[in-house]
């Protein structure tokens, strides 16, 4: 039988091209895998019929967007994840969700090497790799524009050339990566960190500058989940499109960065993940109203590690297995309402109601009904500050 190739397929120049460069350097036959997690754009059936016209023997195409936003935007949601404390970690979680889905045309296909369309400078392709080699340790991988010499000039004048049905002249200077959990931007202008981001650049999120109403949003939680906004039940996926839309609206969730990458250069990106940015940010709300103080603050470690073990490709990993049952367990009281004003490219909580909150009014107050019994705090401090007084006693003693 002859061999099988695995690709993980976009749609766009570089995949194309990259089914006839496989076939021809490898003698493989490619089966084309397109995912649609939420990215917009061409519809998939546009994509595969792309695929099979550029040479592909198959083309495997997958509706992933309810399984992407359940299996891999909830456990960021819950963990709050954020890499550097700003990237919703967009592209780095579509890319376990592409492998899973890589394997399983492999399986079906009876396919033994799988092919993604990364370079050698980025993340993706380790996310990519350490991805198959846990799920399917025993199919290798290979990457045409970092192992097989194909550049993005040799693609163009290649698909001239065979005349494969993709638009070749229209030069789109940036590298972009989207999906339902928000858009990366890369390359051309950006790479001088000095120049700012251009109105152009952006698709998810309008001007925040530009003066409107605030929205004012309800958004309610189940353990952690969003269940219901402004009191209308919602899976995932619609609590995700529809604060895209209405935070979007307001300039929300932009994210210029310079970040560390895995292979230790460091790069520039613009992100923007507007529904990503305001269930983060009332998430993060409702913890403080229903987490206990101790585990609040360890909380705030794991999510960071969280998401660096995500960054670095290590979605399926000993420790990130480990951490997902913490994050999980502490999401348990993680209850309520949280009211947010979207305005201005920010989402601004002004309200917050939990039958699981840890608040208590009487405890709090300053006015009449006050519970709290002030005459505890002097022993306490007493005892608190005991050892300081010990330590700093000694040192005036010393001198
Ligand atoms: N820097 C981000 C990450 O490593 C996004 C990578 C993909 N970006 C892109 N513009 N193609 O997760």
């Amino acid at each position: 039988m002859t061999n099988r190739v695995v690709l993980a397929y976009s749609g766009g120049l570089d995949t194309s091209v990259a089914i006839p460069w496989i076939a021809e350097r490898t003698g493989a036959e490619v089966i084309a895998v397109a995912v649609d997690l939420g990215q917009g754009g061409e519809d998939l059936d546009t994509i595969r019929k792309r695929a099979l016209a550029c040479g592909a023997v198959e083309a495997y195409v997958a509706d992933a967007r309810d399984e992407f936003a359940e299996q891999y935007c909830l456990p960021a949601l819950k963990a709050n994840a954020l890499y550097m404390d700003r990237y919703p970690l967009t592209s780095s979680l579509s890319r376990p969700l592409i492998v899973e889905h890589l394997v399983a045309a492999a399986r079906q296909h009876g396919a033994s090497v799988v092919a993604h369309g990364c370079t050698g400078k980025g993340n993706d392709q380790v996310r990519f790799e350490v991805g198959i080699a846990a799920r399917a340790p025993d199919l290798k991988c290979v990457a045409p524009i970092r192992d097989l010499a194909m550049t993005r000039d040799k693609a163009i004048d290649y698909a001239e050339q065979h005349e494969l049905p993709i638009e070749t002249t229209k030069a789109n200077p940036f590298s972009i990566d989207q999906n339902v959990w928000g858009r990366s931007v890369e390359c051309g202008f950006l790479e001088d960190i000095w120049n700012g981001p251009t109105e152009d650049i952006y698709a998810y999120t309008a001007d925040p500058a530009v003066p409107r109403p605030a929205d004012e949003v309800v958004i309610t939680f189940d353990r952690g989940r969003p269940a219901a906004i402004d009191g209308r039940p919602v899976t995932m996926l619609q609590a995700v499109t529809e604060l895209n839309r209405r935070a979007g609206a307001h300039g929300l969730g932009r994210v210029d960065l310079v970040e560390d990458r895995l292979v230790g250069i460091k790069s520039r990106e613009v992100y923007e993940a507007p529904g990503a940015i305001t269930l983060i940010s009332a998430h993060r709300e409702l913890e403080n109203v229903t987490v206990e103080r101790d585990l609040a603050r360890f909380k705030r470690t794991v999510d960071q590690r969280w998401a660096e073990l995500v960054y670095d490709g290590l979605w399926s990993s000993p420790l990130k297995n480990a951490l997902d049952v913490f994050v999980e367990h502490t999401n348990e009281h993680v209850s309520g309402d949280v009211r947010m004003s979207l305005q201005g490219g920010r989402a601004v909580v002004t309200g917050r109601s939990s039958a699981e909150s840890l608040y208590d009014f009487s405890l709090a107050t300053y006015d009449s009904g006050d519970m709290f019994d002030q005459s505890l705090a002097r022993g306490f401090i007493e005892l608190w500050g005991l050892r300081t007084k010990l330590a700093a006693k000694r040192d005036q003693r010393n001198g």
